[in-house]
């Protein structure tokens, strides 16, 4: 029987699917080296969450043809491991674009409508002291800043085009054309920094990309921007958002991602009020659970079967990615 393993839990409707092919699904809760090479060096296939899968573990189990990713980022897994060794990646590409998305729009609009001001406020009976929140602001007609146009910056662009923003758009990789199309603008990076007063976040954590917003960069900015970071921690260096959040060199952040997870909550980023932060939970709403869970085993089971019916477009690699 083909055995399948579940490095973390996933909704009932993605067992299910596995089930009906009757293979043998199980869950591994225990992520150390030791237990993972025990499990996984049967397996045929893996369902991965956020856990790390690494090369220290791979070589110790060659049957593993596919890791299937619930999720679309991948740095938690050996890539360059897999493309030498002809093993597969899926990621659950179609599923999460639409809450990420939604998440920003969240942030956006909490940060900029000082939303927990304004409850605190009618908590603390002072609903007629409304003039002491001060300004606050909306999105419409501001420019909208998309690091990376990938599914969720294209996901976002749409909906911060509802409220008739001007989105501008920084994605060396993407063509022109396309980013005109959705009705956004193509910017030199320098260029985005210093028209923005909201930027979100969509490229992944690289060489290229880590710390890409520094110091530097903050300084360049207008002081009414709002930045959210709902792809990786790393890409917005730390302790320079602490520095232009503390020095109002901006006006607020959120972030749902940290560059260690979990993050060290006594650090300073965390004493400041002008950022919200999340748990990287932008994908897991009910719905996202229900279709990355269903997405990751239909990416098992179409590349342990050849199922031509099912969704092809997920299985990735370098080549494709161009990364
Ligand atoms: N918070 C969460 O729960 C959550 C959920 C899903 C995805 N993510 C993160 O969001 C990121 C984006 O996801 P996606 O599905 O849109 O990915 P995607 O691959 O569809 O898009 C990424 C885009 O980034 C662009 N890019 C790559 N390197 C770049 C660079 N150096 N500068 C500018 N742009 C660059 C690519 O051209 C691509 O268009 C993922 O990498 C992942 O890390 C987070």
């Amino acid at each position: 029987m083909t055995k399948i393993a579940m490095m973390g839990e996933i909704h009932n409707d993605g067992w299910e699917l596995l089930k009906k092919q009757n293979y043998d699904v199980f869950e591994i809760k225990d992520f150390s080296n030791e237990n993972l090479i025990k499990e996984l060096h049967k397996v045929s296939a893996v369902g991965l969450r956020t856990a790390a899968l690494r090369k220290e573990v791979l070589e110790n189990c060659p049957n593993i043809k596919i890791i299937s990713r619930h999720g679309v980022g991948y740095d938690n897994v050996d890539l360059d491991y897999l493309n030498e060794n002809n093993q597969a990646l899926g990621v659950t590409g179609t599923s999460n674009a639409v809450s990420v998305a939604e998440h920003v729009m969240t942030m956006f609009l909490y940060l900029a409508k000082k939303i927990n001001k304004s409850d605190n406020l009618v908590r603390m009976g002072n609903f007629k002291k409304k003039s002491s929140i001060g300004n606050f602001f909306e999105l419409y007609q501001k420019n909208i800043l998309i690091l990376g146009f990938g599914r969720i910056g294209q996901a976002v662009s749409k909906r911060c085009l509802g409220f008739d923003a001007n989105v501008i758009v920084y994605d060396p990789f993407i063509d022109s054309k396309l980013i005109s199309e959705r009705g956004c603008t193509k910017v030199e990076f320098e260029e985005g920094i210093n028209q923005a007063d909201f930027i979100t976040v969509h490229m992944p954590l690289s060489n290229q990309t880590k710390n890409l917003i520094n110091k530097k960069q903050f300084e360049k900015m207008k002081d009414n921007v709002i930045i959210v970071n709902t792809a990786r921690g790393g890409i917005i260096n730390e302790e320079d958002l602490y520095w232009a959040l503390k020095n109002k060199k901006i006006y607020g952040a959120g972030t749902d991602v940290y560059e260690t997870e979990p993050p060290i909550i006594d650090a300073p980023l965390f004493s400041l009020e002008n950022i919200i932060f999340t748990p990287h939970n932008a994908a897991l709403t009910l719905e996202c659970r229900k279709r990355m869970a269903i997405e990751m085993a239909e990416n098992i089971v179409f590349y342990l079967e050849d199922d031509k019916k099912l969704n092809k477009k997920n299985i990735i690699n370098k080549e494709i990615l161009n990364l």
